[in-house]
């Protein structure tokens, strides 16, 4: 079992860069967040406003394991604080390669859309302090590091060249 895993902060581009990846590698995608919001029938949102974010992440893991699971290939973006639980860390790198895609700091504080984001309720700016506490992770989850530092296009090529 091979799966792609995409990691990386919030606005970094995992899922807009996962689905042109997912068509060039001819893989079923899978946004788990999105996943996770089908099946709650309801948002991230709602989710940590009613149950906290504690709560979400055992729903996270839960989604992750399903997938990781699955007996066909994925392309999976994971939300941004997947790499805050070791176990999700052991569950991607064994079941899968890892693309952590790192994107300028200040261009996701210019750029990254708030609304639809729990941690980021009180301003954009939140992103620096959140990276700096989870960069370790993230070079720990890692098997690829892929900036993100131009089309989306050009950035699914890149992970092309990598994993080749
Ligand atoms: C989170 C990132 C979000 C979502 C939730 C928490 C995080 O996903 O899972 O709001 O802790 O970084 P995106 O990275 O897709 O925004």
């Amino acid at each position: 079992m091979k799966h792609i895993f995409l990691i990386g902060m919030m606005g970094c581009g995992k899922s807009a860069v996962g689905q042109v990846l997912a068509q060039k590698l001819r893989l079923p995608f899978t946004d788990l967040d999105s996943k996770i919001e089908n099946e709650q029938g309801r948002t991230i949102s709602d989710i940590f406003q009613a149950e906290g974010e504690a709560y979400f992440r055992t729903l996270e893991t839960e989604a992750l394991e399903e997938m990781a699971e699955e007996k066909t290939d994925h392309v999976i973006s994971c939300g941004g604080g997947i790499v805050l639980t070791n176990r999700n860390i052991e569950i991607m790198r064994k079941t899968g390669t890892v693309i952590w895609i790192v994107r300028n700091v200040e261009t996701i504080v210019n750029t990254v859309d708030t609304t639809k984001r729990p941690l980021l309720k009180e301003g954009a700016g939140r992103v620096r302090q959140i990276f700096e506490e989870r960069r370790s992770c993230y070079e720990k989850a890692g098997d690829i590091r892929i900036e993100n530092d131009g089309t989306v296009e050009q950035t699914a090529q890149k992970i092309m060249c990598a994993l080749n």
